[in-house]
């Protein structure tokens, strides 16, 4: 037979990776590191060896979500997966489910709950504002949900979500409690035992500093039950956390094949975890506040406005900067990339066209990576004022 395409010419061209400094809300650059032990040996995902680092992601997962949880485990896809994870093993056609939106996390709960075939109840408030314990209280009475979701931080807005008080109100309604900690996770506290949360899952491509690719997640023993009470089947195979949970060894029972997971970003996840580990969880916290800190006072000094205006509220992680109309931001971040390699984002979901945003996040949360981000802002700022035709 004829090979009738031609080999295409750009695969005879080297590959070209630039290094740039990801200071947008991640994924964010990975340590030396991390990057080192990517380039490991490929196992297979039976090998004895990759199911020992698999067993290591496990008890780094649980320090870092504060769980006893025997179902953590690290799902093969991004955040995203550890949300769709979370509604898919709950749901059932018809299922109640209550949903707090103030940015595009809940929205896109919200969004994923539906496809799901629940029933969608809204809990919501403006972009910048935060949810309080009574105002839970209220619509669980309401309308009974089976599932009540909340994102920690949100990193459309820059918001920062308390979670205590919560998982009380939604236990004493036999209400699960499901929280999305993708932009938050090893920044700030998250107790998932203490706060009664039943699940909470991450992304691995933040706080946690290693590429994305696979979603953090964890099941409490209230949520297991729903699972194992459902009347219909898990719609997803490839989310099924009965299968997953066998796959990671959290049921004491032989591991069988599920999907051939990334043994590299297993070893990335690893290091990541490892160097969160060594630092020490409240050392991790104050390194984020601190750098936090300096960032806001550095965009004060420029003479820019923060879009959360309540501190207690602000994400560590991601800083949301009120884009001045007088400039049109596209134009600073095209500017900051072009010339420095450095990312600033604009905006997302209800904030876009509203916002700057600049992540602080793992291996890039130190203090000289945010006095080149605010250098790179105000000379970016400047040049989008002035050259407003060039670019
Ligand atoms: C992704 O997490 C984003 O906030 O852009």
């Amino acid at each position: 037979m004829d090979i009738t395409l031609k080999p295409p010419n750009s695969l005879s061209r080297p590959l070209f990776v630039p290094k740039k400094l990801l200071m947008g809300p991640g994924p964010t650059n990975s340590s030396p590191r991390v990057l080192k032990a990517m380039g490991l040996p490929i196992l297979g995902h039976m090998h004895e060896e990759c199911i020992n680092v698999m067993d290591e992601i496990k008890e780094g997962l649980q320090f870092v979500f504060q769980t006893k949880n025997p179902v953590t485990l690290a799902i093969s896809s991004s955040g995203h997966g550890g949300m769709e994870a979370a509604m898919c093993n709950l749901i059932e056609p018809g299922d109640t489910v209550l949903i707090a939106v103030n940015g595009i996390w809940g929205e896109r709960a919200s969004d994923i709950a539906h496809r799901y075939g629940a029933k969608v109840e809204i809990l919501k408030k403006s972009p910048g504002k935060t949810f309080t314990v009574d105002e839970l209280e209220k619509s669980i009475i309401k309308y009974k949900p089976i599932l009540f979701f909340l994102t920690q931080g949100e990193s459309s807005t820059g918001v920062y979500q308390a979670l205590d008080g919560f998982g009380e109100i939604c236990r004493r309604n036999n209400c699960l409690f499901v929280v999305d900690t993708v932009a938050s996770l090893g920044a700030v506290p998250v107790f998932t035992d203490l706060w009664k949360i039943d699940i909470v899952y991450s992304g691995s491509q933040k706080v946690l500093g290693a590429p994305p690719g696979l979603a953090p997640i964890s099941f409490s023993s209230q949520a297991l039950n729903k699972v194992y009470a459902r009347k219909s089947p898990i719609s997803v195979f490839y989310w099924d956390i009965t299968k997953l949970g066998n796959y990671w060894g959290c049921f004491g029972e032989a591991r069988m094949y599920h999907h051939t997971i990334s043994c590299s970003l297993l070893y990335g996840l690893r290091e990541g975890l490892a160097e969160l580990v060594e630092e020490g969880l409240p050392n991790s916290w104050k390194r984020h506040k601190d750098c936090a800190n300096r960032l806001y006072e550095g965009i004060n000094k420029i003479g820019l406005k923060l879009y959360v205006e309540n501190e207690n509220c602000r994400l560590p992680t991601v800083t949301t900067i009120r884009s001045p109309p007088e400039i049109n931001t596209k134009h600073v971040s095209k500017y900051a990339m072009e010339r420095y390699n450095v990312e600033i984002s604009g905006g997302l979901g209800p904030s876009a066209g509203l916002v700057m945003r600049i992540g602080l996040m793992g291996y890039n949360a130190n203090f000289s990576n945010v006095d080149t981000v605010l250098d790179v802002l105000q000379e970016a700022m400047e040049y989008a004022k002035h050259n407003k035709s060039k670019l």
